[in-house]
């Protein structure tokens, strides 16, 4: 073997040595700052927030929320009440309308006004738009939504023509004519916010609720694509990814760390307004979401998914038959 051959080989095993090692140091150090930029955000986002943002002397007079009577869009109109906005409440029951209104006005002193109104119909836009004329709308909420009774295959929903106009009208027309009646005027005075309660479930397809989950998605393109066209004129506009909260749409009752009560999510959500443009809104849900969205192969959530939906259903179908 020429001599020369030998320490050329060993030179080559020391560059390939030296390369490796950069690599590995590069690779650690590009780890080090993506963590540390995470926990730094976290810090921001979940643990120092952005609550003073919200506020009717900052934003303007009046909050709108749709589906406003119950579950996640009352605690928002109680919340944006007790940080002074004058609430619009806008549902189906006047009633309940009347009822929230009325706790509304004498626990926190603010001015409301009700509409009722079904977003199921697509005629009802004129009315909602007469009711808010004049008014300093500094946020709106867009929360009224619908999902299924019971997880079951797209085909064998009830009433599948009805079913498939009134969810796509509710949780997807619902959210593009409101936006279209409030944005114009917060356009005009460079402010204002707009919250569009998506869900977990547009985060990626879930099997068995696949009509609700495609809704949410779409709630959450829209919202994200109108918050970069707005922007810069002073608008911020949010998609709201909720996972499970104890409401009469999730039918759980017994709050847990997880799944929180509707007052508890809103309180932690409107911490993170104006520093993220899509979250999950409460921080065990931010978790569960970047668990299943970077950790879980999607092909293993769909399995999963699929299979707890499957026993749902098989429960629900029992229990229906027993009576
Ligand atoms: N709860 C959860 O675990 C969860 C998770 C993720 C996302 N979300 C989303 O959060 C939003 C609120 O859900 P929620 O759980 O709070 O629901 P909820 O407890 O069922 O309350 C729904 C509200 O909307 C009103 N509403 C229902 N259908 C309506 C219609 N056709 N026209 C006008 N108002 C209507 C209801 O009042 P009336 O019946 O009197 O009209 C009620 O005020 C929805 O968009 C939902 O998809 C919820």
């Amino acid at each position: 073997m020429h001599p020369g051959w030998h320490s050329d080989a060993v030179v080559m095993q020391l560059m390939m040595q030296e390369l490796l090692y950069w690599i590995g140091a590069l690779t650690v150090a590009w780890l080090s700052v993506c963590t540390l930029r995470h926990l730094l955000i976290g810090l921001r986002v979940w643990i120092l927030g952005n609550g003073n943002l919200i506020t009717a002397s900052k934003l303007g007079k009046w909050a709108v929320v749709t589906g406003a009577t119950d579950g996640i869009g009352k605690a928002y109109a109680e919340e944006l009440a007790r940080r002074g906005f004058a609430i619009v409440l806008i549902s189906r029951t006047q009633e309940k309308l009347d009822e929230v209104s009325k706790a509304i006005e004498s626990k926190y002193n603010v001015a409301t006004k009700t509409i009722a109104a079904d977003f199921g119909s697509l005629d009802i836009y004129p009315k909602i738009e007469s009711g808010l004329a004049g008014l300093e709308i500094g946020i709106l909420v867009n929360n009224v939504g619908v999902s299924y009774s019971y997880p079951e295959f797209f085909l064998q929903v009830p009433n599948l023509d009805a079913f498939i106009n009134s969810m796509v009208n509710i949780n997807i027309t619902s959210v593009c004519q409101m936006t279209r009646l409030v944005l114009p005027r917060m356009v005009d005075r460079s402010k204002g916010v707009i919250l569009n309660i998506a869900s977990a479930s547009g985060m990626y397809p879930v099997p068995l609720l696949s009509l609700y989950s495609s809704t949410k998605a779409f709630v959450d393109f829209f919202s994200r694509g109108l918050d970069a066209e707005y922007k810069s004129k002073g608008i911020i506009i949010q998609s709201v990814l909720p996972f499970f909260v104890t409401t009469k749409l999730s039918k759980i009752r017994r709050a847990t760390l997880d799944t929180p009560t509707p007052e508890r999510y809103v309180a932690a959500e409107l911490n993170t307004v104006g520093l993220q443009s899509q979250t999950n809104g409460y921080l065990p849900h931010a978790i569960m979401g970047w668990v299943t969205t970077a950790l879980l192969p999607t092909t293993l959530l769909n399995k999963y998914i699929m299979s707890l939906h499957l026993s749902q259903r098989a429960r629900y179908l029992k229990k229906k038959k027993q009576g």
